[in-house]
């Protein structure tokens, strides 16, 4: 008998905040529950990837040689990130550095084609809006497979979280299935189309 069992996609999260208990994490975890059945879902734990230095550049520092192998991983990657003055973090910037310089003569950096979608919430209205059009302009340089809709805004996130910074998405739970459900698809399709 044929064997049926579907393997699963593999999307990588890489969340723009360390803070322990960041809201745009706890929003990543409630998406990889969301898509649980259809996707193995990990966030990169990328704290102890150091600054961007060329005179550290080879051989890579471990850690980066440890997210650049996750990155290869992975079939998505999925951006959740803050707002810092109408810009993504620095931490995300400094990262996104390392990952986009060549691994060797022959190979192109890791980010290339690969599948990406972009989602954020933040306490301001804009609900990081600016932040992630300054993203798609960096992962776009990149050659990211951008999925620019739908993508993903929650604004005012004083009223979703209660005392204890815990989230609830209420009105806006919807829309983050939307997007689940699309990049999911998305990325499915590449991967079809790559066998
Ligand atoms: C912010 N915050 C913020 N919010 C926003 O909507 N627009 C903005 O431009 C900024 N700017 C900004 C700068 C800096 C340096 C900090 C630390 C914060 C507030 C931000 O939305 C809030 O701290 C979020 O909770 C950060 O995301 P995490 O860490 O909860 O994921």
């Amino acid at each position: 008998m044929a064997d049926v069992k579907k393997s699963k996609i593999k999307i990588v999260a890489i969340v723009g905040s360390l803070r322990k208990d960041s809201l745009n994490r706890q929003l990543a975890l409630k998406a990889g529950e969301l898509i649980s059945d259809r996707a193995d879902f990990e966030i990169l734990d990328y704290a102890d990837v150091p600054m961007m230095n060329e005179d550290i550049e080879f051989p890579a520092p471990a850690a980066v040689a440890r997210v650049r192998e996750k990155i290869k991983s992975a079939d998505g990657v999925w951006f959740f990130t803050p707002e810092y003055n109408h810009f993504f973090p620095g931490v995300l910037k400094n990262l996104i550095d390392w990952l986009s310089r060549p691994v060797s003569d022959d190979e192109g950096n890791v980010l290339e084609r690969v599948p990406a979608a972009i989602s954020g919430i933040s306490l301001g209205m804009g609900g990081t809006g600016i932040a992630q059009d300054h993203l798609v302009t960096l992962i776009s340089f990149l050659n990211m497979d951008v999925m620019n809709s739908p993508r993903l805004t929650i604004p005012n996130a004083m009223k979703l979280i209660d005392e204890s910074g815990k989230l609830s998405l209420g009105g806006s739970y919807p829309f983050l299935e939307k997007q689940a459900n699309a990049f999911v698809e998305f990325v499915s399709e590449r991967a079809r189309r790559n066998k």
